[in-house]
C-alpha cells in the first residue's frame, strides 16, 4: 500500500494546536453556541428554564454537564422545523432519515453550515490520505440520506474530481471504476463488499484496479473487516464517522498513518462520553455514550445530543484533537441473550475469523419458548461451499461465538450469495420475536 501521509503543511491549523488553544477555542464558540440555541429554540430555552440552568452559567467545558440532554425523540416532537434556530428562509438544505419506525427525523443547514461541513469533509478526506487533484468515486447514497451529497462538496472543497455515483447499479459501479480510475472510494464497508464480490464475478482483480484508499462508514465495521478489503484491494480502509442531527458524515475521521481511531473535529463537535444510566460525564478512556455538542451550527444546533453510539474518548495521536474509539455498536442494536450483551461486530469479529466463510451476515432475533434466541445466516466461500466445508465452518462459527462472546447460536451456512447484500446500510438483525 501506497505512503498516503499528508504534508503538515496542507493541515488546518487546529489539527495541530496545543490542547490550550483547543480548549479555548471550544469555550468560546460553546458559549455562542449555548446561547444561541436558547435565544432561538423555544424547547431549549424551556428546558434550561426548567432545569434551573442558563447560558450565563457556562463558564467552563465541564459546565456543560449542568444542562439537559437531548434526543432524538425530540426532532420527531417538533417536527419538521420546530428546532430550527433561524428562520426558514435561511435554511439553504434539509436532509433527513427515514428511520425505521415514526416520523423522520429533519436537519436543516444555513450556507455557513454548509461552507463548514465541506471544510470538514475535506478535512477528512485529506487524513483519509486524499489530496488536491484526485480523482473519488463517490457511492453514498444521494437524496435526503447525508452521505451522497456531504460527501460530494466535502471531495469538491478538497480539490479533488468527484463521480457523484450513489448507491446501487453494482455492475456499473465497477465498470465506471475500471474506466475512470479513482484514487479513492467512499461507501458503506457492507456495500464494499458487493462491489468486491463484482469485481470478480466480471473477472477484474480488485488488487490491480486504481483505488488507493476507501473511506468507510454510515454503519459500524470491524478492524477484522478493514483488514479483509485492504487485502482484497491493495488499498488503506479508513473510518468516518457522522450523524444527521449533528451535521452528517465528517464529524470524525481516522488518520491514513495511524488508522487507531477517529479524530474528533473538535473545533466544530465537543464530544462527551457519559454513563448512559445514569447520565454522569465518564473520564476520557471510559465506554459509554457518546454526546455531542455543536458549536457552530446555526441552522440546527445541538446541546448534549445523545447519539445512542457506544465508544471511549482517547488522546489525540497524529492529530492533537481528541480521538474516539471504531464504533462497538449503537446501544439500540445491542441484544441481550441469557444476560450477555452481544453486538453485531462481535459476530462479525468472529465469522471473520472463521475460514471457509463470505463476510456477509445477517443475525435473526427469534423466541424459543420464553427465551430469547439468537440465528446467524452466513455463506461459504465459492470454493468451500459443499456438505462437509459448510458443517465444519458452522460448528467452527459456533463454538468460537460461544467461546468468545459468551452466548450460544445456531449458525446458518447457506450457499454463495443467499446472504442479503446492501447498497448502503446493512441491516444486521432482523427481530422476529414477536413473530413466533
Ligand atoms: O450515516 C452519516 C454518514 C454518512 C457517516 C456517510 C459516515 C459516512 P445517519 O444516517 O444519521 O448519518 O446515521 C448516523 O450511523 O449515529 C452511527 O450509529 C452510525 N454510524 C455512522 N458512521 C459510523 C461509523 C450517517 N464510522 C448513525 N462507525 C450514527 C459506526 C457509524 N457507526
Amino acid at each position: 500500500m501506497k505512503d498516503l501521509t499528508p504534508n503538515k503543511a496542507d493541515l488546518d491549523p487546529i489539527e495541530i494546536a496545543s490542547i490550550d488553544e483547543i480548549r479555548a477555542k471550544q469555550l468560546e464558540r460553546m458559549k455562542w453556541s449555548v446561547r444561541h440555541a436558547y435565544d432561538n429554540v423555544p424547547m431549549y430555552k424551556q428546558r434550561f428554564d426548567e432545569a434551573g440552568v442558563h447560558p450565563d452559567d457556562l463558564q467552563s467545558l465541564s459546565d456543560l454537564a449542568k444542562f439537559p440532554f437531548t434526543y432524538k425523540n425530540d426532532l420527531r416532537d417538533n417536527y419538521p422545523f420546530g428546532l430550527f434556530a433561524v428562520p426558514r428562509e435561511q435554511i439553504i438544505r434539509l436532509h433527513a432519515s427515514s428511520g425505521t419506525t415514526g416520523k423522520a427525523t429533519v436537519v436543516g443547514y444555513t450556507a455557513n453550515d454548509i461552507n463548514n461541513w465541506a471544510d470538514l469533509l475535506a478535512r477528512s478526506l485529506r487524513a483519509s490520505g486524499l489530496r488536491k487533484g484526485d480523482m473519488v468515486h463517490n457511492a453514498y447514497g444521494y437524496g435526503l440520506f447525508t452521505g451522497g451529497l456531504g460527501a460530494h462538496y466535502g471531495i469538491e472543497r478538497l480539490g479533488a474530481t468527484v463521480v457523484p455515483m450513489g448507491g446501487g447499479q453494482t455492475e456499473k459501479q465497477v465498470g465506471l471504476i475500471n474506466d475512470f480510475k479513482p484514487d479513492g472510494i467512499m461507501v458503506t464497508p457492507s456495500y464494499m463488499l458487493n462491489i468486491l464480490e463484482q469485481f470478480h464475478k466480471m473477472g477484474l482483480d480488485p488488487r490491480e484496479s486504481s483505488l488507493s484508499v476507501g473511506v468507510f462508514g454510515a454503519e459500524p465495521w470491524t478492524n477484522a473487516m478493514r483488514l479483509e478489503v485492504e487485502q482484497a484491494f491493495d488499498m488503506h480502509a479508513v473510518d468516518i464517522y457522522g450523524l444527521s442531527e449533528i451535521m452528517g458524515p465528517g464529524v470524525a475521521n481516522e488518520c491514513v498513518e495511524t488508522k487507531d481511531g477517529l479524530h474528533v473535529w473538535e473545533d466544530h463537535f465537543y464530544p462527551e462520553v457519559i454513563d448512559p444510566e445514569t447520565g454522569e460525564v465518564l473520564p476520557d478512556g471510559e465506554m459509554g455514550e457518546l454526546v455531542f455538542t455543536t458549536l457552530t451550527k446555526e441552522g440546527l444546533p445541538m446541546i448534549r445530543y445523545r447519539t445512542r453510539d457506544l465508544t471511549r474518548l482517547l488522546p489525540g495521536t497524529a492529530r492533537s484533537l481528541r480521538r474516539m474509539e471504531k464504533i462497538t455498536g449503537r446501544s439500540d442494536d445491542m441484544i441481550i441473550l441469557r444476560g450477555v450483551n452481544v453486538f453485531p461486530t462481535q459476530i462479525e469479529e468472529q465469522l471473520m475469523a472463521t475460514g471457509g466463510l463470505a463476510p456477509h451476515f445477517q443475525i435473526e432475533l427469534y423466541k424459543s419458548g420464553r427465551m430469547d434466541a439468537m440465528r446467524v445466516f452466513v455463506e461459504a466461500n465459492p470454493d468451500a461451499a459443499d456438505e462437509l466445508s459448510k458443517t465444519a465452518a458452522a460448528r467452527m462459527l459456533s463454538k468460537r461465538i460461544k467461546d468468545i462472546v459468551g452466548v450460544s447460536t445456531e449458525i446458518i451456512v447457506g450457499d454463495p450469495g443467499e446472504v442479503a447484500r446492501s447498497e448502503g446500510k446493512a441491516k444486521r438483525v432482523v427481530d422476529n420475536r414477536d413473530k413466533e
